[in-house]
């Protein structure tokens, strides 16, 4: 397993949740797939963008992340939670390269497109391995890649040099308002994309109150690629989805929903 470990989240992890917290679009879909499944397991869970939602449909969500900081944002939100949903949530500190809980579970999956902070073929059979230890008999796993489509339409490969905006989003408490420009370096050689993230902070007057810069890391690769990488960690795809919503998978698609099993 590599140690290279670098900045994969703001320092302040609140940035995530601000720029984050209107995309919803795949919450629907999680909610039908881990529909009759009672204990899931999230990999990468974040600050709960996903479990929240999940575990307030009454699924016990036990999620996994190594980031101290988007756990701890995660932690702070479980007191305003009705004592049910609490109780369906269960956080751990660990690295999805290698770890283990020590249960099994009938659905493990990897959201958001998280896959692809693996860096390294190691890395990913290090992850794949260890997602399948989790996977009860017959268990389902779910992992959704941005395609290369998408990275085609956000211009991540084209290595253009010129800073981009790609977000921006307004506090609801304070009124600031955070942007977020991006640089991208993609590197063909390694699959790797490189990105400067540039987060400003601007006060309720649009003065520049604080700023962050983060690099951030992924390794895209082709659907072709992935079978292969799983095949060789014992596992096959049973399914392919190319949308949010169920829909067929096709050179189009933003997102490929792979769904997996053990072979
Ligand atoms: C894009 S966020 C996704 C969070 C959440 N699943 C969601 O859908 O909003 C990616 C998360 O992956 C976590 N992460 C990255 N590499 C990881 C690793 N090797 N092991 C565990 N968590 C990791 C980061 O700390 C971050 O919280």
């Amino acid at each position: 397993m590599s140690k290279d470990m670098f900045p994969q989240v703001p320092e302040r992890p609140i940035l995530y949740d601000w720029l984050y917290h209107k995309t919803t679009k795949d919450i629907e879909m999680y909610c039908q797939l881990t529909e009759g499944h009672s204990e899931i397991l999230e990999c990468a869970v974040g600050t709960g963008r996903l479990a929240i939602p999940l575990a307030e449909k009454g699924r016990v969500v036990h999620g996994i992340d190594y980031s101290t900081a988007m756990l701890q944002k995660f932690e702070e939100k479980l007191p305003g939670l009705p004592q049910e949903v609490r109780d369906c949530i269960h956080l751990y500190q660990a690295d999805m390269r290698d770890f283990d809980l020590n249960k099994k579970f009938t659905f493990v999956f990897v959201p958001f497109g998280s896959f692809v902070y693996l860096l390294s073929i190691e890395d990913q059979k290090s992850c794949l391995n260890s997602l399948r230890r989790h996977l009860a008999d017959g268990g389902t796993l779910v992992i959704d890649l941005p395609t290369w489509e998408e990275a085609r339409d956000e211009k991540w490969l084209d290595n253009d040099v010129s800073v981009m905006k790609v977000k921006q989003t307004i506090n609801p408490t304070t009124g600031n308002t955070t942007e977020m420009w991006s640089t991208f370096r993609f590197d063909s050689s390694t699959q790797i994309m490189e990105q400067d993230r540039h987060y400003k902070i601007y006060d309720h007057e649009g003065i520049l109150e604080k700023e962050q810069v983060v690099l951030w890391k992924s390794r895209f690769f082709l659907l072709g690629e992935f079978q292969l990488l799983l095949e060789t960690c014992g596992l096959k795809i049973a399914e392919i989805y190319g949308d949010f919503n169920f829909g067929p998978y096709h050179h189009k698609s933003e997102v490929a929903v792979v769904v997996i099993k053990a072979i």
